[in-house]
């Protein structure tokens, strides 16, 4: 069989599956709003959790540094692509995050596929969440460390593979701070307590926790009253913050060494200036208007306990991302059809962004969202 026969049988097996993917255009309309065919709806699907995205002063920031320093960096940042712009970021990221100090790559994928490298290799152990999101296992797997797994936020397991790590040079545990598709919260006092009894170091991804836990939003290391801090912390400009590229925050010592080190970072472009003029824009917002934040829970309880008073089955979590778990693939992808025609766009998550025989509607939640917005979604809900 040549290669795009190959392609074509193995895409029909998707098809059969229930689990072809397929891409389709979304037309922003401003707020939630968007449009899909002609048709308008609301988005119940993206990350933009504190409506940043469109806020007329991070455009105005982005647009600005567009005007000054053109669409894109030019070059790698250690070449001449670290502008003023990179490092008011980088500056005032590892404030907000309260670093030492920070280095900013062009996507938070690119972030962990080389900073858990940078922090073991071969002889040392990495321990990673089932639950992970797919770069922070692509990242553990590229440091070429011992690969242990250890079952979704279970203490006791997480226990027994430090026990099992013992043996190796370096240990470092891997978690997700709020988990992507189930939304539910890493109990990170007890984690960073664990692995001190065992001398290991914690990793933490804050992608959805940035912008949405702790006071003004600083994420879950504010969240937690910590005694012993994560060695590192990192996470995305793309999601509450609305803008796009990665980050990495720790000792001034590992972010040196990162930058000599990553290869997603040393062998690519340095991110667009309006990139970080935005991210500089959102970051400047949610210090000025940290209501914002305290919108975002209040919306996301609004919704959680409605959909649970109609019946639906919220598993555990409080913020902005809810799961409906709905089984089977066919089954979850005719629900969001069906949501959409009643003008609300949740999307069906499928194996392998899930495991197997748990696809399900994954809500995300916004500020942005209005009572009217909230109300559409029961309604659509109702009618399921
Ligand atoms: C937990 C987590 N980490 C990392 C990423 C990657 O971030 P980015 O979109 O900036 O590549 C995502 C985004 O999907 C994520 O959910």
């Amino acid at each position: 069989m040549n290669w795009l026969d190959d392609m074509h049988e193995q895409l029909h097996q998707l098809d059969a599956q229930g689990l072809r993917r397929k891409l389709r255009v979304v037309d922003l309309l401003g707020g939630m709003r968007a449009s899909i065919d002609h048709k308008d709806c609301v988005l119940f699907c993206t990350n933009n959790y504190l409506g940043l995205a469109d806020h007329p002063k991070v455009l105005e920031r982005a647009q600005k540094a567009l005007l000054r320093y053109g669409a894109g960096a030019q070059a790698a940042a250690l070449v001449s692509g670290n502008l003023p712009v990179h490092l008011q970021l980088a500056e005032i990221t590892a404030l907000f995050k309260g670093a030492e100090a920070c280095l900013i790559f062009p996507t938070g994928y690119m972030a962990n596929l080389a900073a858990i490298p940078a922090l073991v290799g071969e002889g040392d152990a990495v321990l990673c969440d089932r639950l992970n999101h797919a770069s922070l296992i692509d990242g553990c797997r590229n440091s070429k460390a011992k690969f242990l797994i250890y079952e979704h936020l279970n203490l006791e397991d997480l226990k027994k593979q430090l026990e099992r790590a013992g043996k190796y040079r370096r240990r470092l545990v891997v978690t997700d701070a709020i988990f992507s598709m189930d939304g539910d919260l890493v109990p990170l006092l007890k984690v960073t307590n664990l692995a001190r009894e065992f001398d290991a170091d914690v990793y933490v991804d804050d992608s959805h926790g940035t912008g949405v836990l702790g006071p003004g939003g600083q994420g879950v290391t504010h969240h937690f009253p910590l005694k012993h801090h994560p060695a590192v912390v990192m996470g995305t400009y793309s999601k509450a913050l609305g803008s796009v590229g990665g980050f990495v925050c720790g000792p001034k010592i590992f972010i040196e060494y990162l930058l000599n080190k990553a290869r997603t970072f040393v062998f690519t472009t340095g991110l667009p200036p309006a990139a970080c003029g935005a991210s500089l824009g959102a970051l400047e917002v949610l210090q000025q208007e940290p209501e914002r934040v305290e919108k975002l829970w209040n919306n996301a309880k609004k919704i959680r306990e409605g959909l649970r008073t109609m019946g639906y089955d919220i598993p555990r979590g409080a913020g902005p991302i809810m799961p409906i778990i709905v089984g089977e693939n066919e089954e979850a992808v005719k629900m969001s059809e069906k949501l959409l025609e009643e003008g609300i766009l949740v999307v069906a998550i499928r194996p392998p962004t899930v495991p197997k025989g748990t696809a399900r509607l994954r809500l995300s939640i916004s500020a942005a969202h209005t009572d009217v917005d909230i109300e559409k979604l029961f309604n659509a809900f109702k009618k399921l």
